[in-house]
């Protein structure tokens, strides 16, 4: 029989926040093994709220197979979150079990980065305390006590027999394998958004990324040698393609696959020299590895004793979690960090199940930690997350990495998660649903299948969290050969010049927005809430809006409309309000679906009412010196105004300013309030768009 909890009547643990015990939870859970604190003071500054209905009607029981968490929900709640769900936005009426899964094929809850994190549209939002992979029955299960009679189903198509739905089906119901006990995270809203944002402020507020790696990134080649690479970069640059991250793959290292962690003298001789040339070109140098350790690296002999009983691609599997191991790996590489490196690609720390060999440690293994191989699956990347970004705090650095695993209490990590799958609709959606966890997604470019795929997915990465450009298997950049059996063989297609200009345009748009968008993250680390949201987390309770999973909203006053291949119009949900074009036209009333032209070289982007858009003059990357020269767009009366951030672009606490963009009716006014003396911006034109 299910029991009430028995600290329901517990204060709330922060402002907005409870916690519900039950049973003997667990010692290794997410919370337990925290490391940076929640974000008090941003806790306190939100509205007061008591605790949720569902929460304080919040229900368990043991059995057998281990908790189940039972919570009454309304008829017209929807819910988001559960990590990196690539193949659905909206959950109601699905089953997921959080598997960490590297090919997550079908809707079963199998993710990249699973976070036992749910929202609701009524406003408010829970975090199951667990490593476990949990199985969320959001209100699928139909009550025997509700028998619904009636005539049953009679269909003639597959998806009309099973979309039937009957019953009330007003329970989410969540079980915990395994576990004893278990403690539920309670954040109120009151609304959908605040409920998101209490969450982020509680894992520690949102991440603030370098400016530099909000800018474009490319990889290059996994086989290129120091020379190629040069040769890539100065062709980058001749083409004027705006580029600030140059990603090195697996050939940089002696050996990946397990990797050494040591520099390839004959791929890339003197490889300091090359960091300085490359560094000389206006880039940084992110470098790809994974944390399987080959037996023959400086790091294997401190490793062995703290690693799992199985190997991953012959190499040991460390426990980060044991300080010993974290203290080598991190002194590894803060000697790689010292001589040049500004960030990593944490590969290949979720595991499959279902490629041709499943690879990666068993759920059977135990680590030294104590943790087992289910639970060490889910906490692997953000503990090796955790591991490399101390290097970064310590010095008291922002950047920005990539990462393929994650999980709950993710949100101050300046970690962006990637895939090998390739779909570019799959691609667009985890924009719009991996803002309800915590969690960056990109939907980055490879090759095309034609020179408009190529162009559709650009214009889409390039308003996403992180603008990645991944060539590893390709020699020679997309835009000049799409097809990576031609790209290998060096045959520029006959179309490069064309594809180039679009590519350029596209990648050009991400670098006049990007005094905005690091405005955005500023937001995100204060107040917690994403700077890349789907409609429903700002309007959920628009029915159209609920279910939009392939636009998103780019900080307060742009909505992003990406175009799929062969698209050359496209259904538009506008939320309520009034938008305009960004790309210019009138006035546009919100509240509506319509269908607009998306002609190739447009990716429909709308500015909100009252918005002070600054769009900067592009620059092809950022420099120490860099001062963007503002064309402010402003939007009907322009009453929201605009809010930049100025800065030096990589301190954590250093001097800033607070810039404000305000309109008089007549003129775009700047004003600047803080210690940054240095400049980033001037005012260069503005526009009214009445
Ligand atoms: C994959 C990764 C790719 C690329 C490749 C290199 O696991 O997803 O982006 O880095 O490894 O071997």
């Amino acid at each position: 029989m299910p029991n009430p909890f028995p600290n329901l009547a517990d204060p709330a643990l922060l402002p907005g926040v409870w916690c519900l015990t039950c049973g003997e939870p667990e010692a290794l859970t997410p919370v337990s093994l925290r490391e940076l604190p929640p974000d008090r003071a941003a806790l306190a500054a939100l509205p007061p709220v008591s605790l949720p209905a569902a929460l304080a009607g919040a229900a368990w029981e043991r059995t057998a197979r281990g908790i189940v968490v039972r919570l009454a929900v309304g008829d017209n709640e929807e819910f988001y979150g559960l990590g990196l769900q690539l193949k659905s936005l909206a959950q109601r009426g699905r089953k997921k079990t959080l598997r960490v899964n590297s090919d997550p094929v079908a809707d079963t809850g199998d993710s990249h980065a699973p976070v036992p994190f749910l929202a609701s549209t009524a406003g408010w939002a829970l975090l199951v305390d667990t490593a476990r992979y949990a199985t969320f029955h959001v209100a699928c299960i139909q009550p025997a006590t509700e028998l619904p009679g009636g005539p049953g189903i009679l269909a003639d198509t597959t998806q009309a027999l099973y979309a039937g739905r009957v019953g009330s089906r007003r329970a989410l119901v969540i079980e915990i394998p395994h576990a004893r006990g278990v403690s539920v995270y309670g954040f109120g809203g009151p609304t959908l958004r605040t409920a998101v944002a209490r969450y982020n402020l509680f894992s520690g507020g949102g991440c603030r990324p370098s400016l530099k790696g909000l800018g474009v990134w490319y990889r290059a080649y996994g086989k290129a040698t120091a020379a190629d690479i040069e040769s890539l970069v100065d062709g980058i640059r001749a083409d004027h393609i705006p580029c600030d991250v140059l990603g090195l793959e697996p050939g940089w290292q002696t050996a990946a696959y397990p990797c050494s962690f040591v520099w390839s003298e004959e791929r890339f001789p003197g490889h300091r020299g090359f960091l300085d040339r490359i560094h000389g070109r206006g880039l940084e140098v992110n470098c790809w590895e994974h944390a399987f350790t080959h037996p023959t690296s400086p790091l294997a002999p401190a490793l062995r004793p703290c690693s799992g009983p199985s190997a991953v691609f012959g190499g040991l599997v460390p426990d980060l979690l044991v300080p010993e191991a974290r203290r080598a790996f991190a002194a590894h590489h803060e000697a790689l960090v010292s001589e040049g490196i500004d960030g990593f690609k944490l590969d290949e720390c979720d595991g499959s199940d279902f490629t041709a060999g499943p690879w990666s440690f068993p759920e059977t293994d135990t680590f030294p930690s104590g943790l087992d191989g289910e639970c060490m699956h889910s906490l692997f990347g953000i503990t090796y997350q955790r591991t490399l970004d101390a290097l970064w705090r310590a010095r008291g650095r922002r950047a920005l990495h990539s990462v393929r695993n994650s999980h709950a209490l993710a949100a101050p990590y300046p970690f962006v998660l990637y895939s090998d799958l390739y779909d570019l609709k799959d691609f667009v959606r985890g924009v719009a649903v991996a803002g309800f966890s915590g969690l960056l997604w990109s939907p980055e470019v490879r090759d095309a299948s034609s020179t408009e795929d190529l162009v559709r997915r650009v214009q889409a990465v390039a308003l996403s969290p992180q603008a990645l450009i991944n060539a590893w298997y390709i020699a020679m950049p997309p835009w000049r050969q799409i097809n990576t059996a031609r790209n290998q063989a060096g045959e520029v297609m006959a179309d490069s010049a064309a594809a180039t200009a679009l590519v350029r345009d596209a990648l050009r748009l991400r670098l006049r927005l990007l005094p905005y968008l690091d405005a955005a993250f500023a937001r995100y680390q204060a107040s917690g809430v994403p700077p890349f949201r789907a409609l429903a987390m700002d309007y959920p309770a628009d029915p159209a809006c609920r279910s939009v999973d392939d636009q998103w909203l780019l900080g307060e006053d742009l909505l992003v409309a990406p175009v799929l291949t062969s698209q050359r119009r496209r259904r538009l949900v506008l939320p309520p309000g009034v938008w305009r074009p960004l790309a210019g036209g009138g006035p546009v009333p919100g509240g509506q679906t319509l269908d607009i032209d998306a002609p190739l070289d447009l990716l429909p982007v709308y500015v909100r009412d009252g918005a002070l858009l600054p769009l900067a003059e592009p620059v092809e990357y950022v420099g120490p010196e860099t001062v963007f020269r503002l064309q402010v767009q402003v939007h009907g009366d322009g009453r929201h105004g605009g809010e930049l951030v100025e800065d030096d672009g990589v301190s954590m606490a250093g001097p800033a300013n607070r810039v404000d963009l305000t309109w008089d009716g007549s003129a775009v006014h700047l004003d600047r309030s803080g210690s940054f003396t240095g400049r980033r911006f001037e005012l260069a034109a503005w526009q009214h768009h009445p």
